[in-house]
């Protein structure tokens, strides 16, 4: 009788455990993919980046690029395994296994298997500038 009690209270106790776990993945799981959460970001005024530089912004993943006709935004993840690439004199390099991009984002040298993706932006009603990083 102690034993089956014994084994009530322990399968009790992992089931408990279990449930909790289970309830703290789901709040994450939702909580992550900002459930009814816009992709839009925006990113200040064109002028708050300097003329014919990529500037970094590593939170979002995205170079921003300013020249005379106005911004553009690519991606700073490599598409082979995520890494943060870095602005080279003529294009973009992967830090991790070498991959090159040309200055248009293109897959110069892999290993990564697709070229950088580009965003779309818009002005937002308050004049700021607005990236889609769902729009690529
Ligand atoms: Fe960039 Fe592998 S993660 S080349």
């Amino acid at each position: 009788m102690k034993r089956r009690n014994f084994l009530k209270r322990v399968s009790l106790i992992l089931a408990s455990v279990a449930g909790a776990i289970g309830g703290i993945s789901l709040i994450r799981i939702f909580s992550s993919n900002q459930v009814g959460k816009s992709s839009k970001i925006k990113i200040g005024l064109p002028s708050d980046y300097p003329l014919d530089t990529y500037t970094l912004i590593e939170d979002h993943g995205i170079f921003i690029y300013r020249d005379h006709e106005g911004l553009q935004v690519v991606s700073s993840i490599c598409t082979h395994l995520g890494c943060t690439i870095q602005r080279t004199t003529d294009g973009f390099e992967c830090p991790c296994h070498g991959s090159c991009f040309s200055d248009s984002g293109e897959v110069l040298s892999g290993p990564a298997p697709r070229s950088l993706s580009w965003y779309s932006i818009e002005k937002s009603p308050d004049g700021r500038v607005q990236v889609d990083l769902d729009s690529k």
